[in-house]
């Protein structure tokens, strides 16, 4: 659950400022998936930070979705101006995508079966991750493709864990806990109204109990501090 939809890119880029500096690429360069000349998805991209990097790195198609359309077209002209070999950015209609329609409960449609060869999906699993959706994301994907997200390993605690800071101008503070399984997080902006998203906790051993009926390969790469886990997935089971 969250509010995205009345935000448009350049909010989201204040609200989330402290997570943009933390590299996009990063993803892509922990993975080691090679992305050059293949076609990618950058799914549930927000503004789309990864695809665009993914583009930089010289794949031959991005594609980005997101349950909300921030990539207007002034934010499009600026990833495709940026692109070094002026690939074309797509954006997934979310009526036609059928992995959407999959993880958004809606009846499907089978136009990107078998599209995609290398999948990301930056901080947002939480949101819609189940097996038979990870089925259905499956179906959209090269049979020798790779799909690659992370998460975060512990849950906040269930008393509020506050954060304060500030970026430029702005004074933050964020608030985060854990309720009867579902991880609320506040982002109060000076000058914005606050944003508040809550997606579920998913210990790692779900994600290792669904993945390698979908996959033939798993792997998890835990970062320095143990906090974070990027998941592998290749290959994809008939
Ligand atoms: C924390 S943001 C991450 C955005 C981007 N991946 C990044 O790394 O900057 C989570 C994103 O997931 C999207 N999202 C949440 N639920 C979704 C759903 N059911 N279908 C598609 N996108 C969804 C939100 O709109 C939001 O853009």
């Amino acid at each position: 659950m969250s509010d995205y939809q009345q935000m448009t890119a350049e909010e989201y880029g204040v609200y989330y400022a402290r997570f943009q500096g933390k590299e996009p690429g990063k993803i892509i360069l922990d993975s080691k998936v090679n992305v050059r000349d293949r076609v990618v998805l950058d799914l549930c991209a927000g503004p789309g930070y990864v695809g665009a990097v993914a583009a930089g790195m010289g794949a031959s198609q991005v594609y980005a979705a997101d349950v909300v359309d921030f990539l207007d077209k002034r934010t499009r002209s600026v990833f495709v101006e940026r692109s070094p070999l002026k690939l074309k950015w797509e954006y997934v209609d979310p009526d036609q995508a059928l992995f959407y329609r999959h993880i958004n409960n809606l009846p499907i449609d089978r136009s990107l079966e078998r599209t995609f060869e290398v999948i990301f999906c930056r901080q947002a699993i939480n949101y819609w991750f189940a097996k038979d959706r990870m089925q259905a994301l499956a179906r959209c994907m090269r049979e020798d493709g790779v799909f690659v997200f992370n998460t975060f390993v512990t849950a906040p605690p269930a008393s509020p864990l506050v954060k304060s800071y500030a970026i430029g101008e702005r004074d933050y503070v964020e608030v985060a806990y854990t309720e009867n399984g579902l991880v609320h997080h506040v982002q109060a902006v000076s000058g914005m109204k606050p944003h508040i998203t809550s997606f579920r906790y998913i210990p790692l051993a779900e994600f290792e109990s669904v993945l390698p009926s979908v996959f033939e390969d798993v792997t998890c790469i835990l970062d320095e501090r143990g906090s974070s886990a990027t998941y592998i997935c290749e290959g994809v089971k008939e």
